[in-house]
């Protein structure tokens, strides 16, 4: 499994500290949540954070922009430092341009469906794909508990980019534990993004170690 620990759930006084733990961790990537305040009820931190992030972060950053018009902050995305960058469908009209501006800036596009947003709503765009991030919680907080019909919505994805010879591999963003994680990594999820999970543990290094074995 892949791992990506959010940073969404980091303690932010210490900052540099719990990015040198995931640079010291089995975690594959570094998940950071921006949140604008209009495409979701919260506001979390911005691009001059993910700037310092990205100077000392040794793994691959996955960027989840939950804002509305995300192609507008394509090449300020990339010089943070991202290596994915995840976008609404439901934020974004021209999806398919947004796409293939995301990959000439050296990106690999991600685009994320919302927990009432159906699969077949990537029917034309998912050949572009590398990845897609299905959310398993309504997204603007850590901490709530998953979404139970993620796990036939990830059978429907899974179907979907077999279907169309897609490369794209699945993550899954919100709630994910020990117990959702395994259940999501049966229905065929290939990343699992985990907050709570990883930053609220006694040993967050060994949550880690116990995602990446699902
Ligand atoms: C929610 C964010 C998630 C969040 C996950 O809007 O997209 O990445 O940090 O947190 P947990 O794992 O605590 O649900
Ligand atoms: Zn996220």
């Amino acid at each position: 499994m892949i791992v990506a620990p959010s940073l969404l759930s980091a303690d932010f006084t210490r900052l540099g500290e719990e990015v040198e733990m995931i640079n010291n961790s089995d975690a594959d990537w570094l998940h950071v949540d921006v949140m604008d305040g209009v495409f979701v009820p919260n506001i979390s931190i911005g691009f001059p954070v993910m700037r310092a992030v990205g100077r000392v972060l040794r793994k691959p950053m996955d960027v989840h922009l939950m804002i509305e018009n995300p192609q507008n902050y394509i090449s300020q995305t990339r010089d943070c430092g991202a290596a994915i960058m995840n976008i609404h469908q439901e934020a974004c009209v021209h999806l398919d341009r947004a796409v293939s501006a995301i990959k000439a800036a050296g990106m690999k596009a991600a685009v994320t469906l919302n927990p009432s947003t159906p699969v077949v709503m990537l029917e034309d765009v998912i050949q572009e794909l590398d990845m897609v991030l299905l959310m398993s919680v309504n997204p603007g907080f850590g901490g709530q508990a998953f979404i139970p019909g993620t796990i036939a919505k990830i059978g429907r994805l899974r179907e979907l980019i077999e279907r169309s010879g897609s490369k794209a591999v699945i993550e899954v963003d919100g709630g994910i534990n020990e117990r959702t994680g395994t259940d999501a990594a049966r229905a065929g999820a290939d990343a699992v993004v985990a907050g709570s999970f990883v930053f609220g543990a006694a040993d967050p290094r060994q949550a880690i170690r116990t995602l990446k074995q699902l």
